[in-house]
């Protein structure tokens, strides 16, 4: 299949790329939006967004889109992750290096197991806008607000801070600024080098208990880097980054932000949303009719669109013609969040119709928002094995139906959280309250999050030696087919 292929759903409504404009979602119905009390207020912040630096470039963000492309294709595996929301309040460098780093760790292992070279696109420097199930939370017979992120208002429960304030938005492009500005320098730095971020590794399959399973993978990637070493290649040359491939990604949901943010490429003349590499819209704001499709239609970024268990066939068949008319590798992820119990009832048929439509997307695995949970306590969480159960789904129901298990997409931190119960280190739910910090979902903390790594990369190996056998399958029979020798004839 060519990667230009049209896709035969005509996509709806008239909002052709050439009349597309960043304001056009202002006419459409626009989902978990909030209600500023000084539009005059708000109106200033966009005209001063509008004249800030861009936050990313448009040769990052086409390189992003080259890499998804081969994510599409089965050439390549993307990692997404980190936190579910920013805050003000953990803002600090310790902070981002950590979360950094666990995403190194993690592409360490898997680029091992997959053999192939990972997508890093961190859920940072830009996350800060959430989607809350009800417009108001009540307590105590006070009614305020939800909290919405930390760009729109304050998650403190008083009248003051739930108030939608725009100038967050500023605060929020600031912090934005300053995290990319320092994870430019860690992924160009010697800090990405690849056999500091194997010892680490080293140092917690070695120091947590229960990791005995993982020792076998940590010592075969001990042995290649022993291998390279010895062949001359030095450390200069095994940067686990080079250049910019580390990317930024988060969900498209404060539309007047990305619309400030929104500017035309110089060199080629189209859309570009300079607030991050690739936006998500999630799957509460995803109606093909709406706002946020509308917004993601006319900029020329990877986006991406999560799929949950409400999700309708037809319809996402229009919002993927509407996202990629053109049928552009690279250019649309769907993240899967159906939840551990009904992946089986939903993805299958998903994946049967996409593919029907020939339409190029990269599938990814978010196992984090299908599987969250209440303790009896009242606190969110979500359990280690369940996500890894969804995932391990993820990957059987991709080689069942013939098509690729492209990436995960995770809520983490590097930070010792304890917010997801399971794992080696055993978190139960009367220990979750110890280190609670999260401004919105329970995440998974360094330790899990490596041990999500190690487990995919289990499965990403199997699935590599599957393909293997399946070509000395192919190449077995071809002495028994018919010959075709014209050319030697
Ligand atoms: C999220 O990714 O934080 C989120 C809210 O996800 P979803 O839209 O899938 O619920
Ligand atoms: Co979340």
């Amino acid at each position: 299949m060519s990667d230009k292929q049209r896709i035969t759903v005509p996509p709806s409504g008239d909002m052709t790329a050439t009349a597309w404009h960043p304001a056009c979602w202002r006419t459409l119905p626009a989902r978990q939006m909030p209600t500023y009390p000084d539009p005059q207020a708000l109106a200033e912040v966009e005209r001063q967004l509008a004249t800030r630096p861009p936050l990313v470039f448009a040769g990052e963000v086409r390189a992003l889109k080259a890499e998804l492309a081969r994510v599409a294709r089965g050439e390549a595996f993307l990692l997404q992750g980190g936190d579910c929301a920013e805050s003000f309040a953990e803002f600090h460098p310790d902070n981002i290096r950590d979360t950094f780093r666990v995403l190194l760790q993690m592409a360490v292992v898997l680029t091992f197991a997959a053999a192939c070279p990972v997508v890093k696109v961190g859920r940072l420097a830009g996350q800060f806008a959430k989607p809350r199930s009800s417009d108001f939370e009540e307590r105590d017979g006070q009614r305020l607000p939800s909290y919405r992120g930390d760009r729109i208002n304050g998650i403190r429960f008083d009248e003051a801070a739930r108030t939608p304030d725009p100038e967050r938005m500023m605060r929020a492009y600031n912090q934005a600024a300053a995290t990319l500005n320092l994870l430019r320098a860690l992924a160009q730095g010697g800090f990405a080098d690849l056999h500091k971020v194997h010892r680490w590794n080293l140092e917690f399959v070695d120091h947590t208990p229960a990791t005995a399973r993982y020792q076998d993978l940590a010592g075969r990637i001990s042995e290649a880097l022993d291998f390279m070493r010895a062949c001359g290649v030095g450390e200069s040359a095994t940067r686990v980054l080079q250049g910019t491939s580390f990317f930024t990604s988060h969900e498209c949901l404060l539309l007047p932000y990305e619309e400030a943010l929104t500017r035309r490429d110089s060199e080629t003349g189209e859309w570009l949303d300079t607030s991050a590499h690739l936006l998500w819209c999630g799957d509460r704001t995803r109606q093909a009719d709406g706002a946020h499709v509308a917004f993601l239609a006319g900029i020329t970024n990877p986006v991406a669109v999560k799929v949950g268990p409400a999700t309708e066939i037809d319809e996402l068949l229009r919002v993927i013609a509407r996202l990629n008319p053109g049928n552009e590798s690279g250019r649309l992820t769907l993240i899967c969040r159906f939840g551990a119990e009904r992946i089986g009832d939903h993805l299958p048929a998903i994946l049967r119709a996409v593919q029907r439509e020939g339409a190029m997307v990269v599938w990814s695995c978010d196992p984090m928002h299908g599987n969250t949970i209440k303790t009896a306590s009242g606190l969110k969480t979500r359990r280690f094995d369940q996500m890894m159960d969804e995932v391990r789904q993820f990957f059987e129901i991709h080689r069942a139906e013939g098509t690729h298990a492209g990436g995960i997409h995770l809520e983490l931190t590097g930070q010792n959280v304890t917010e997801c119960t399971g794992g080696a280190v055993a978190i139960t739910e009367e220990k979750l309250a110890s280190r609670y910090h999260t401004h919105c979902d329970p995440r998974l903390n360094a330790g899990q999050s490596l041990e999500i790594a190690f487990q995919v990369a289990e499965l990403l190996k199997a699935e590599r030696e599957a393909g293997r056998t399946a070509v000395h399958a192919r190449h077995a029979v071809i002495p028994d087919l018919p010959r075709d020798d014209s050319e030697c004839a």
